[in-house]
């Protein structure tokens, strides 16, 4: 197992319930954005314990949630049980479990600091997608990435673990997206409601699968 795998594995049990107002204002900003629209098939990429699957679920017609954590997959399994969602143990840098040209909506949320090769994931975002299609990357916004925040946990023991993250500019998002077949939509800057006077804490990219 990786090690990006194992520690989210070893954060799990406790990552629904730790603060953490970037994954509180995602939540909600995506939650917001999926109202009022429906898909046949979403694939979420990088599920975790399943908070956005759970609103994902009431949108679309099926979803394939993937994760290559086996804790955060266990949370989630607990959590979602529709049988319309199938959650799959995979790594986003292989083949994704998922045939071309089937999905209708693929979501990235807070899962690309973790991955470099973001034209890997992206190539495969864009085979999965029907044309026409939409993609949408919510993730830790570059700014605030330059200033040394990245995705990390307290352990049982107090210690802190940090987990490998690599940090994306936006022109690397849009320069790959552009580069995999996508034509950009909307790019949208979000800050939690304790954020002011800060960089912004979300960075929104949607796409269109040309
Ligand atoms: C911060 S969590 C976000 C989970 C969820 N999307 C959310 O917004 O709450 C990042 C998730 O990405 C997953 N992840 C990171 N790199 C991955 C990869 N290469 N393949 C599959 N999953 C990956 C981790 O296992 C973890 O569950």
């Amino acid at each position: 197992m990786s090690e990006i795998a194992a520690a989210y594995s070893a954060w799990s049990p406790g990552y629904d319930g730790d603060e953490n107002r970037t994954r509180d204002l995602d939540a909600s900003q995506m939650r917001h954005w999926l109202a009022g629209r429906t898909f046949d098939t979403a694939v979420e990429a990088g599920c975790g314990t399943g908070k956005n699957t759970v609103v994902l679920a009431e949108v679309a017609r099926q979803v394939h949630a993937l994760d290559f954590s086996p804790g955060m997959l266990a949370v989630a399994r607990q959590k979602v049980t529709s049988p319309h969602v199938q959650f799959v143990e995979a790594d986003l840098l292989a083949t994704w479990p998922v045939a071309d040209a089937s999905a209708s909506l693929v979501t990235f949320n807070l899962v690309l600091e973790h991955v470099e090769a973001l034209d890997v994931v992206l190539r495969e975002a864009a085979r999965v997608l029907a044309r026409g299609a939409t993609l949408r990357i919510s993730e830790l916004h570059p700014f605030r990435q330059y200033r040394g925040t990245q995705a990390r946990f307290d352990g049982v023991n107090g210690a802190v673990t940090r987990i490998p993250a690599f940090v994306h500019h936006v022109s690397d998002y849009t320069d790959a997206a552009a580069a995999a077949g996508f034509t950009l939509r909307h790019l949208g800057e979000w800050w939690h409601a304790t954020d002011e006077g800060e960089p912004p804490r979300l960075l929104v990219l949607e796409f269109q699968r040309t």
